[in-house]
């Protein structure tokens, strides 16, 4: 008994990390170029061609100081959830935990 909750709390671990390890950079960026880039711009610096008409702009992503748990949640619930413009959409329904995961591992290599 004791050995089977050791290795359930261990894989539970291992299934928790691989959310991030296995995020897939390529996949994340074929979602933000499709979903993103309109706005924040094809490199992220917030100069999409929709960005000039907004107020406030879209953020500058090479420049964000949110963490991944920070950018996974203004991701997945909507600027409001974290006391931001609603003008940044909450993503929770069209796109998977994962397909987030990749997009947040995406951002990453987006900064500067
Ligand atoms: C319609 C335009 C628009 C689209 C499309 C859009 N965003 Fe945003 N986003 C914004 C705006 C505007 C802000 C700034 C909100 C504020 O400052 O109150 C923002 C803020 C953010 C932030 C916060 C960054 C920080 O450092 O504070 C992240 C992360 C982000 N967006 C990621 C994304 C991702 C990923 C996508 C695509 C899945 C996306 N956005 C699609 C307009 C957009």
């Amino acid at each position: 008994m004791k050995y089977v909750l050791m290795f359930t709390f261990l894989f539970s671990i291992v299934a928790v990390n691989n959310v991030y390890a296995a995020a897939d950079t390529a996949a994340g960026k074929a979602k933000f170029d499709m979903l993103c880039a309109g706005c924040h711009g094809a490199g992220g610096a917030g100069d999409g061609p929709a960005g000039p008409s907004l107020k406030p702009p879209p953020a500058n992503l090479t420049k964000t100081k949110l963490d991944d748990a920070g950018l996974t949640k203004i991701i997945t619930e909507g600027g409001p959830a974290v006391g931001r413009s609603p003008t940044m959409a909450a993503f929770g329904s069209s796109l998977k935990a994962d397909e987030i995961a990749d997009v947040v591992a995406y951002i990453r290599t987006l900064k500067k």
